[in-house]
């Protein structure tokens, strides 16, 4: 079996206490970070700076999203930054700009990872999946943490392993958005194996105790 890995996003910590939370979530596998820009998503986050500081925190591998317009733009900021993952939406870029981006980030060293929309179509993500380290599954519209996992989501997490077997089996399959302990197991039969979660962790009391529930859940 694919070991399952969980990134708790930070979206949904104490922005006044981040070090904080990712201190509390040092046992998972990837912190999540959603870079928002205003315009590609109606959500103003982080940037390359927060990433920079949080890398200082010794954190577990940083899985950072891009919701930005032309992503391609900063690319190389958050790579310096200290981004070990690096996800783009195929509706933010052009093709050649993104298949470049995705290229510079293995060039770097990083994993690239590519994106979509719930609403964009399944075959949007073909010219990319030889590229990639990973695809992310979005099981929400992009933009606020704590929203309700879509209906429809887990034949589309389905698909989306039936496609990556097909040409890229090593693949890593994310989901995000609306990740509860009682649908990542689901999620997982489905065949994602690396799980988002926002609200469900940081907005736990225990951080560590809700990350051990998440691997009970997982790994039964
Ligand atoms: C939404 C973000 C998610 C968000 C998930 O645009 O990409 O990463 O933090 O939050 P929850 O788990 O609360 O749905
Ligand atoms: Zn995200």
């Amino acid at each position: 079996m694919r070991p399952r890995l969980l990134a708790p996003s930070i979206l949904a910590a104490d922005f006044a206490f981040l070090a904080r939370a990712v201190d509390s979530a040092r046992g998972a596998d990837y912190i999540h970070i959603d870079v928002m820009d205003g315009l590609f998503v109606p959500n103003i986050t982080v940037g390359p700076p927060v990433v920079q500081c949080l890398k200082r925190c010794a954190p577990p591998p940083l899985d950072v999203h891009l919701m930005i317009d032309r992503p391609s733009r900063f690319v190389p900021a958050f790579l310096e930054a200290g981004a070990d993952l690096l996800t783009l939406h195929v509706e933010s870029d052009t093709e050649p700009n993104l298949r470049r981006s995705l290229a510079g980030i293995r060039a770097f060293g990083a994993r690239p990872a590519i994106t979509l929309r719930p609403g964009t179509e399944l075959a949007r993500l073909e010219p990319y999946l030889p590229l990639v380290d990973m695809v992310l599954i979005m099981t929400v519209e992009p933009g606020f943490g704590g929203q309700d996992f879509l209906p429809g989501m887990l034949e589309r997490v389905r698909g989306a392993r039936t496609l990556l077997d097909a040409v890229n089996p090593a693949c890593d399959l994310e989901v995000d958005g609306g990740v509860t302990l009682d649908n990542a197991a689901p999620l997982a039969g489905a065949g994602a194996n690396v799980f988002v979660a926002g609200s469900a962790i940081f907005g736990a009391p225990d951080v560590p105790a809700r990350l051990a529930e998440f691997r009970k859940r997982l790994n039964n």
